[in-house]
């Protein structure tokens, strides 16, 4: 377990490009495992998390090559995948247990399906509920929690009004609408990430939208929906860019250039919370990849006001929450999050591990069951401190972006555990922050 040295910094300068966004890796890989034929995907997640997907879908019969941030991966057709005489090992990566939990509900054999400690400790009910209502066999431990064994079955297609912001949940319940008869549509109480959306049309399959509800129509008399193999960029990781664009606003003098960042409107509400916060950013060369959205982002040193994040702005921000919690200190008014009761099941209780480290750094904060309070800068500044990240990569990503601006040196305990979505996180840090 490495730890790694952060010492304060006088600003940011320089260029960074973010890895492959992990969540749409996640589902390039799940798809092309599904089409016929071989897919090129291009600046694909080098994110632990989305090697954990490749190792499944290889483990399911499709064929896997991957080349530094090219992966090639020929499928078989939606009929194609096969059975895994191991069971599947989903790592840290919630996307992968729960996404493919929705595709093998409809296959004709029996899975099982893990993960790491973590993954062992957050909820499956809320896609193993639906995905029964289409008529699904799937066994849970304490029928919430991961091992999880299901066992193929014929699905039918349902409407399920989605109890719960969760792109995961809804994705879920879209894939396995690919296996089931008849349509399959999700309704969502509010707007969360559509890349399951956008990669399904992109791979040939039709997607209707009204409103909230998305619907599928299944493959159904045993033909199987049909999917084609694409040559295809990965957009940047925003949710990765987002430790840049603080660290850069931290500091007056800053200003740095983050290259080819994913720009889906899903996606972008964190831009707004910068700037509504007074960041300095600025959106350019816009171009349109596969129903994606990329542009780079110029972002220079300002002065951050802080604010309040809550309602149906929270599952649009929700990978940031971390970031901007950490950020607080250095803002006018502080910040709180509010309605983020999420955040206690994500790759660690996040709300505890936020104000635990917050408080480390000598940071004024007022943990809730659903959030967190924390002081602005006259509370007075952070000093460097040994951060405990609870295995969590953003967790340990936003605590050595605060530590640029502390008082003295900060340790992060365990903090290889970034590789989970950033592998090169601290290098990028390294080479960007100016002493
Ligand atoms: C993700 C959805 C979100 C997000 C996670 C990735 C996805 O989770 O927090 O990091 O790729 O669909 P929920 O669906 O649980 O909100």
């Amino acid at each position: 377990m490495k730890k790694q040295t952060i010492h304060p910094a006088k600003y940011l300068s320089g260029g960074v490009a973010p890895p492959g966004d992990k969540s749409i890796s996640h589902r390039y890989a799940m798809l092309s495992a599904l089409a016929e034929g071989t897919s090129e995907l291009r600046h694909f997640a080098l994110a632990a998390d989305c090697h954990s997907t490749l190792n499944c879908m290889s483990a399911l019969g499709a064929s896997v090559k991957v080349d530094k941030d090219v992966v090639k991966v020929t499928g078989r057709g939606a009929e194609g995948l096969k059975s895994s005489w191991r069971a599947l090992d989903a790592g840290n990566s919630g996307t992968t247990i729960r996404l493919l939990t929705g595709i093998l509900a409809g296959q004709d054999f029996t899975t099982k399906l893990s993960g790491d400690a973590s993954i062992q400790k957050r909820p499956m009910g809320r896609v193993v509920s639906p995905l029964r209502q289409m008529g699904a066999d799937i066994r849970a431990r304490e029928d919430n929690f991961a091992p999880l064994e299901i066992h193929g079955t014929k699905l039918r297609g349902i409407h399920y009004k989605m109890p719960m912001a969760s792109a995961q949940v809804k994705s879920a319940v879209l894939l396995a609408g690919l296996f089931a008869d008849g349509t399959t549509s999700v309704t969502e109480p509010v707007l969360t990430r559509d890349h399951t959306e956008l990669a399904l049309e992109e791979f040939g399959i039709p997607v209707e939208k009204d409103g909230t509800t998305i619907t599928v129509r299944g493959g159904g008399n045993g033909i199987g929906p049909r999917l084609q193999a694409r040559s295809i960029d990965v957009p940047g990781d925003i949710s990765s860019a987002v430790f840049f664009i603080a660290a850069a606003s931290m500091f007056a003098d800053s200003n740095i250039m983050i290259h080819g960042v994913g720009l889906n409107p899903t996606r972008t509400a964190i831009l707004d919370v910068f700037t509504q916060m007074g960041a300095s950013l600025q959106v350019m060369s816009l171009k349109s990849a596969h129903g994606e959205v990329i542009g780079d982002l110029a972002v220079k040193g300002t002065s951050l006001k802080g604010g309040v994040i809550e309602k149906e702005q929270v599952p649009l921000v929700i990978d940031e929450l971390p970031m901007l919690a950490a950020l607080g200190p250095y803002t006018e008014e502080g910040i709180e999050i509010r309605d983020a009761a999420e955040l206690r099941v994500k790759e660690s209780d996040r709300i505890a591990a936020l104000a635990e480290n917050l408080r480390r750094m000598g940071a004024t904060v007022e943990e809730r069951k659903d959030g967190l309070k924390v002081a602005g800068r006259a509370a007075g500044k952070l000093r460097g401190a040994e951060i405990e990240p609870h295995g969590d990569h953003r967790i340990a990503m936003a605590f050595a972006v605060a530590a640029l601006g502390a008082e003295g040196d900060t340790l992060i305990r365990d903090a290889d555990c970034a590789g989970v979505s950033y592998p090169t996180f601290y290098e990028d840090l390294e080479r960007t922050a100016e002493r």
